[in-house]
This record gives structure tokens, sequence and C-alpha cells, in this order.
């Protein structure tokens, strides 16, 4: 005979960023909380974060920083749980950071420090965190669930799933999360893999190979979005932040348009050259502003040898179009082996924004990168962890 389940009032699967910040909000109310996780350490995906640094937050993340199919969603728990709220938390705890650039804050030291923050958070309100423990069941019963895992079953008033997306199933993404919300009726809208490196077809990639390591300050855009960030060119297509920003507005089949010297007038700096040293080549005017391997491969394609004194201004434009309004159709993307969150997830038409809970059922709730929130590149995902996990922690 199996034994009893424990009774407890919150059972939150998943702990990582949204996780945990739930879980200490709920304790700090008095709730009794257990934490499942099927890795054997919390909170992994924020110790790798950041290159190590963990860029924990973003001092200026807004409702215009996320993706999302209801873009008003994240409005209200943004709201009552701002970056600020979280940089408090920091602050008390003696963590240094620093802003990086855009907003962006890091640790000073080790992202440990960040998932240090959160267990001892969850010590001192007493809530119990089960690692290495893998979900056989979850069943609605009378007042609550019940969840069966390989080490013994909960029965709990509220159930919290946080266990993120799909992106880096090495590390033990899964699509938990979202086989869950459908088992209960939810909608899902449909996940893709989001900043991440786009890849190139091998015709392009082969024209661009001697470009891989060079990178570059550029503009990407899709359609009326755009992104000024750093651009690297890799032995598989584009990569760098530019890139990974503009990845989660791609689609497959889209066109994204570079400029790889977005603040110069190309086209005024060639005609000058032109008028006052006419017998160099564009690709030596053009290594005056861009890397040089980029200036010439560029150059050669567009003009060859050719002296800038023998080019008409409909070659110069073409030159300016080519640095400053690239098109490029991507192939495809390096998909959730690399990406850094995925895009879509659980429907936010079936969650209540307030509380994040499932419309339909009662008791069971949604938060994190499970649901269908993305943030850009620059601290906005950690953000929506802690602000969805906080306020559900209100809520359970
Ligand atoms: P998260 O993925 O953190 O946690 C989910 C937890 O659920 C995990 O511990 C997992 O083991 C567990 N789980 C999954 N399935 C389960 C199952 N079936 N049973 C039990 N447990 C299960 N963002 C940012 O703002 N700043 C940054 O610097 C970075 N850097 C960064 C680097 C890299 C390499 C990646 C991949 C991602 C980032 N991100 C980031 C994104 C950020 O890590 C991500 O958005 C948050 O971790 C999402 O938090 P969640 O708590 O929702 O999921």
């Amino acid at each position: 005979m199996n034994p009893p389940a424990t009774e407890t009032d919150v059972v939150v699967i998943g702990a990582g960023a949204a996780g945990m910040m739930c879980a200490i909000e709920a304790g700090r109310r008095g709730r009794r909380v257990s934490v499942i996780d099927h890795a054997r350490a919390p909170g992994e995906k924020i110790r790798i974060s950041g290159g190590g640094r963990c860029n924990f937050t973003n001092r200026d993340a807004s409702p215009h920083n996320y993706l999302s199919a209801n873009p008003s969603f994240c409005i209200s728990a943004l709201k009552r749980f701002p970056a600020q709220a979280f940089i408090t938390e920091v602050e008390r705890r003696g963590i240094a950071y620093h802003e990086k650039t855009l907003g962006q804050l890091f640790c000073d030291g080790s992202s440990r420090q960040i998932v240090d923050l959160l267990t001892d958070g969850l010590s001192d309100v007493g809530a119990e965190l089960r690692l290495s423990t893998s979900i056989r069941d979850i069943e609605k019963t009378g007042n609550g669930f019940l969840v069966t895992t390989d080490r013994g079953s909960l029965a709990c008033r509220s159930l919290v799933v946080a266990s993120g997306g799909k992106s880096i199933p090495k590390m033990g993404a899964t699509g938990f999360g979202y086989d869950t919300a459908s088992r209960f009726g939810l909608n899902i809208v449909p996940t893709r893999p989001g900043l991440v490196p786009l890849t190139l077809d091998p015709a392009l990639l082969e024209r661009l190979a001697p470009l891989a390591g060079v990178a570059v300050e550029a503009r990407a855009r899709h359609g009326r979005i755009a992104f000024e960030e750093g651009l690297l060119f890799t032995h598989r297509g584009l990569s760098g932040p530019a890139i990974l920003q503009i990845s989660s507005y791609w689609h497959e089949g889209d066109e994204i348009e570079l400029a790889l010297a977005p603040h110069l007038d190309v086209f005024a700096q060639l005609r000058d050259a032109r008028a006052a040293n006419g017998k160099q080549a564009a690709a030596s005017l053009l290594s005056t502003i861009l890397p040089k391997r980029l200036a010439h491969a560029i150059g050669e394609r567009e003009t060859g040898p050719a002296r800038l004194a023998d080019l008409s201004d409909k070659a110069l434009r073409r030159l300016d179009a080519a640095v400053n309004g690239w098109k490029i159709k991507p192939a495809g993307s390096e998909g959730y082996r690399t990406a850094e969150v995925t895009l879509g997830g659980v429907d936010t038409a079936d969650l209540d924004s307030r509380s994040m809970q499932a419309r339909s059922v009662p008791g069971l709730y949604f938060i994190g990168e499970v649901v269908d929130v993305t943030g850009w590149l620059g601290g906005y995902n950690f953000q929506w962890a802690w602000s969805s996990g906080w306020v559900a922690g209100q809520f359970v």
C-alpha cells in the first residue's frame, strides 16, 4: 500500500527564478509550501545566466519590452513587483551589482549570490525544497490537487507550475508545463525558440565564411521593430545581441534588414571621398567605417576593384544600401539547443493577470517562462519571473 500523501498548502513545480520567488512569498504569508524539481540543484539557469554574473533585471523594464499574444497581460504583475522591488531585495542582501549597458543590472560577483538569496529565502519561510524528484501524475481532487512523484505524494490546495520553457534541453528543460496546461484544458500559444542565433543558407554562408568572427555595432530590423547592438558573423550565420533580439520577432521565411554603420550617411561619405581622393577603391574608404574584412567583402562584392572616381552616384547608392540596408532572409535558427528563451506558451487569455491563476481551474497557477510572455534580452526575462512569481505568491 502506498504511504498517505503529505498534506501541504502549496506545491510549486520548478525551483527556478519564478518558482522560488512564488514559494518565498507564499511562505511569508504563512502557507506551507513544497517546491519540487527534477534537477539536482535549484536555479540552474540563474547560475549560468549573464556569463555567470546573472543579468538579474533591467532597471527600465516595462510592458513595452515583452512579446505576447496579449501585450497588456504583463502590465499588472510588472506594476505590482517592478524592477526596483527586486533591486531592493538585492541591495538588502548586500549583493554588489553594476549597470552594464541599457539598464542591464549584473552581479559584480557570481550569479550564485542570486541563487543563494532565493534558497535562503525558502529556508527563512520554512519552505521545503525537494530536488531530484520526478512528477509521475497530477490529479484534481475535491479541494485541490494530488501530486504523485517518485518520492511520495503531496496533497495541496494550490498548484503552481513554474517549470520554464523548452530552451536548453541539456539542462533539463522539458515541455512539462505546456503538457500540464493542455491536460487541464488551457490553450497553448505555439512555442518557438527566442533570443537565438540565426542561420543562413549554404550559398550565403559560403560567401560570408571569411567574415566569421567579425563583430560590428549594427541595427537589425524586422518590420517596425529595430535593435541597435552588437552583431557577430559566425560559422553558421549571425549572432550577437542585435540578432538575438530580432530573432524573437522573426518567423521562418521573413526577411531582416541590417544596417552595419547605422549612424553614418555612407553615400555622403563615399561621394566626399570620391571628390577628395577618387583613386582609392570603395573597399578602402569603407574600411575607415567598418571592420576591414567586412569592408573588403562588401566593396569587392558591389564594385570590385573599381576606383571611386569611376563609380556613378547610382553605384555609390548601391554601396550605401549594401552597408545600411542589407536585406537577408535567414534560413532558420539554432533552435532550443542555444535559445535563451521560449516564445509562446500558456495562453494568457486563460489566466487571470492579477494572480496568474487559471480562469477555468481554481487553484492552478502558471508563472515565469512557461506563460506566453517573453522579454527582450537584457534582464527582462528574470524580471518577468520575479514579477509573475511574486504576484502568484500573494494568492496561492
Ligand atoms: P527556469 O527554467 O529558470 O526554471 C524551471 C525549473 O523547472 C528548472 O529548475 C527545471 O529543472 C524545472 N523543471 C522543468 N521541468 C520539470 C519537471 N518535469 N519536473 C520538475 N521540475 C521541472 N534572462 C535574464 O533576464 N537575464 C539573463 O542574464 C539571462 N541569461 C540567460 C542565459 C542562458 C544561457 C539561458 C538559457 C537563459 C537566460 N535567461 C536570462 C533567461 C532566463 O534564464 C529564463 O527566462 C528564466 O530562468 C525563466 O525562469 P523560470 O523560473 O520560469 O524557469
